[in-house]
């Protein structure tokens, strides 16, 4: 018999979708939140510039929903850019509650204010920051209440495998009723039982090749949602982020958009600007314009990089501002306080998701998505710097809302089959895994990037085809491991991005395809339906 564990909300990720929601629930219910690593191995460890939210006086809300718009190219739905940016300083208001150190500078009368920086698209200065270590300050913070909540308990390396559905037991209910779990240290598969399931498991940057994100961004989420029967949309919309420092021995590093707001200019190899030919707003233009000029620039000079200069700022400045960047580039040999840097984009932030409604509801019964795997309507065609963190903190609020109005309700499920192992044996070939891993995420680097074409959507079809069906017979015949599930989860997800990209005929956002360059006259979503 695997060991069970039964509990009211089962929550998968530990990022600030994840630990907010526990937070919001946990003097109401029972909290199981599991992380497949450690519980800050998520994206939101990572963020640096900030958390956009109108706080400055010369700010309005209708300008915040107006840029948010502006950068989603025609697709964000409006009424949920009003709802999350007009709930935007209360969900601050709400984590400053809980202890975040945000960053205050003296005004000009010699007062602490919150310091708001600027990121591309945003017309004013609206993002909060705790220097440039925001994601690491919110997850302290997070954690240090949810470490002190006794109905909250926290389980590191613990990979979901699949959920469980009422639909693919064969019951009469098709909700979701609990997870499969793998113990990465034991190999053994458990089962846990859930009133409601939450997925806040991130996004899926590690489908490509570069990425700024952590190992942990695998697109599970995405992959489980689809498995038991929810619609996906939009997952075209890959953003890159345009400066992640480049460096041949380096893991991928991100050079915060702050930078450029903060005046960062982006030079060509003879030094000269460039993005001013591209974009009138030059170095804040939003991200999908600014990806795709260095882009270009890099394929036009045959170059590595292009270079990101913020020298004209005093070291002092640079430090104050951007410590830890200063110090990550110190320490690989380039000083921002006197030299460029050099920079290339990268695969970023995962705009679609898995459908959700305005409380985080997916198509499954008792099964929510909040935070980058969810696919609200916020983003569009492009998201907004800082809009992300955002998200996370309204949805797991909506979220914890509704799922409080319906604790009464909704009952632990009956007793629930064990993980059958019956007909699987050990792996023994390993490095058929680690092959096709490298293959999809270079393929798909190379296919399915900044710039598109048809045939590079086909030629990438063909391969994730391929690799899919092998995947699929490697996991119907050998046991378990993290490896194979991140990969099968990757491979289904590398195929929705390549199947929505497909259906998209025209340029539009962060989804650029050379043989249809201009917008369709009527914005549509991508929805595929499984
Ligand atoms: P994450 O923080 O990614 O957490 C995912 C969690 O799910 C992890 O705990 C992981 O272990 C767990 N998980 C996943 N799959 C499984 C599974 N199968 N079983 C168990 N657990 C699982 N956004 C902003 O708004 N502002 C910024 O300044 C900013 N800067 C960024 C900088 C970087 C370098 C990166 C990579 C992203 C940045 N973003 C920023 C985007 C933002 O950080 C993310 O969108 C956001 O943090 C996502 O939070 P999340 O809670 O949805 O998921
Ligand atoms: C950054 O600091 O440039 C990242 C901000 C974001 O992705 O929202």
């Amino acid at each position: 018999m695997n060991q069970a564990i039964d509990t009211d909300v089962l929550i998968i990720g530990s990022g600030a979708a994840g630990l907010s929601l526990a937070l919001e629930l946990a003097d109401h219910a029972k909290i199981t939140v599991l992380s497949k690593a450690s519980i800050e191995s998520g994206c939101t460890q990572y963020a640096q510039g900030g958390i956009s939210a109108v706080l400055g006086e010369d700010d309005s809300l209708v300008s915040h929903v107006e840029d948010t718009l502006n950068a989603g190219a025609g697709l964000c739905d409006p009424e949920i850019v009003k709802f999350v940016i007009s709930e935007g300083p209360k969900r601050v208001a709400w984590l400053i509650e809980q202890g975040m150190p945000f960053t205050q500078m003296a005004n000009k009368k010699g007062q602490a204010k919150y310091h708001l920086t600027r990121e591309g698209g945003h017309s004013h200065r609206r993002v909060i920051h705790a220097k440039d270590k925001t994601g690491q300050a919110v997850v302290t913070t997070l954690l240090n209440r949810v470490k002190n909540h006794s109905n909250i308990q926290l389980i590191e390396h613990h990979i979901v495998v699949d959920l469980i559905t009422g639909t693919k037991l064969g019951l009469s209910t098709s909700r979701c009723l609990g997870a499969y779990v793998l113990q990465i240290a034991t190999g053994k598969v458990i089962v846990i039982r859930s009133r409601f399931v939450v997925l806040a498991s991130g996004g899926a940057g590690k489908v490509y090749l570069y990425t700024s994100n952590p190992d942990v961004a695998t697109g599970d989420g995405i992959a489980m949602a689809w498995r038991a029967g929810c619609r996906v949309a939009n997952m075209e919309f890959i953003q890159f982020h345009p400066t992640c420092l480049y460096h041949p021995e380096a893991k991928t590093f991100l050079i915060s958009e702050a930078v450029r707001g903060e005046g960062g200019k982006l030079r060509l190899p003879d030094n000269s600007q460039f993005m001013q030919q591209f974009d009138s707003r030059a170095e804040l233009a939003p991200r999908d314009i600014v990806a795709r000029a260095i882009d270009h620039e890099m394929k036009r000079l045959g170059c590595d990089s292009v270079f990101l200069d913020i020298s004209h700022q005093s070291k002092q400045f640079i430090i104050e501002h951007f410590p830890n960047i200063y110090a990550h580039c110190l320490e690989l040999g380039y000083d921002l306080a006197t030299q460029a840097i050099p920079v290339v984009p990268a695969a970023h932030y995962t705009c679609g998701g898995v459908m959700t409604d305005r409380d985080g509801r997916t198509d499954v019964e008792c099964l929510y998505a909040i935070g980058e795997v969810a696919f609200t309507g916020l983003h569009g065609a492009n998201r907004m710097a800082s809009n992300s963190l955002l998200e996370c903190l309204v949805f797991s609020h909506a979220a914890s809302k509704h799922i409080l109005s319906q604790l009464k309700q909704v009952v632990l499920p009956p007793s629930l089959p064990n993980w059958d192992e019956s007909r699987v044996t050990d792996s023994d070939e390993e490095i058929v895994v680690a092959h096709n891993w490298d293959e999809l995420r270079r393929f798909m680097w190379d296919y399915v990037g900044i710039v598109r074409t048809t045939k590079r959507l086909q030629r990438a079809k063909r391969r994730v085809d391929l690799l899919y069906s092998e995947i699929h017979e490697y996991y119907s015949n050998f046991r378990v491991t993290n490896d194979l599930i991140e990969l099968r989860n990757l491979t289904l997800v590398a195929d929705l991005i390549i199947r929505s990209a497909q259906l998209r005929h025209e340029s539009r956002g962060l989804h650029y395809t050379l043989d249809y360059l201009d917008k369709n006259p009527i914005a549509q979503n991508t929805v595929l339906i499984p």
